[in-house]
């Protein structure tokens, strides 16, 4: 796919097809992370693939219940002490969240949807999965092939964070801070 409709057709899949994803696409996903840039190239962040429906059912608990669904969890966690830290901003946060981010627009390439998972029990994820204690997960997403009809809760997240998006000129600045972008090199 083009590049500018992959970024138009990624979104935040909240319910999918009980299709298996073929393996081939997995792996196409994480060879996307897998060339992300990182600190030093440190490379500091370990996907886990998790298929079993049973984990993935305890994975997608809490508020994002629906997730379990998917056939496919990948489960995206960083090693604070291979990344870095400068002026009190840890590393390792980006170049996992830059590496995730490879492996969704691939998904979304792929025709497979994702949805980024903030709000997940750390803890429990580690246990269940065996991650070492100097490990963070950072993020998990659901892999799958999308539902054709969104979902309850994709409705009514829809409805209450709603999908529009920040015009240009109220992200980015022109020059400097607060004066907007217009598109043009001329004053
Ligand atoms: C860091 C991060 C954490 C998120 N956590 C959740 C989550 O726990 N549950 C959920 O349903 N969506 C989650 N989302 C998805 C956002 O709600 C979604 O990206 C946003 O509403 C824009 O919608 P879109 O992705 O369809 O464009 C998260 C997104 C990001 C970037």
């Amino acid at each position: 796919m083009d590049f500018d409709k992959v970024v138009r057709a990624r979104k935040s899949v909240r319910k999918y097809l009980d299709k298996p994803v073929e393996e081939e696409k997995i792996a196409k996903c994480l060879e996307a992370a897998r060339l992300a840039p990182s600190w030093k190239n440190k490379q500091c962040w370990r996907f886990i693939v998790v298929r079993d429906k049973k984990i993935i059912a305890k994975l997608a608990g809490g508020i994002n219940f629906w997730a379990k669904s998917a056939p496919v969890f990948i489960v995206a966690c960083g090693d604070p002490k291979r990344s870095g830290t400068r002026y009190g901003q840890k590393y390792y946060l980006v170049d996992v969240a830059i590496a995730m981010e490879h492996l969704v627009l691939e998904a979304a390439n792929l025709g497979l949807g994702t949805c980024w998972l903030g709000l997940f029990d750390e803890e429990k994820t580690k246990k269940l999965l065996e991650i070492p204690k100097g490990i963070r997960v950072v993020a998990l997403t659901p892999l799958g092939y999308p539902h054709p009809s969104e979902g309850i809760l994709g409705k009514v997240v829809k409805a209450v964070v709603g999908k529009k998006r920040k015009s240009l000129g109220e992200i980015a600045y022109d020059r400097k801070w607060g004066r907007p972008f217009s598109g043009s090199s001329k004053d």
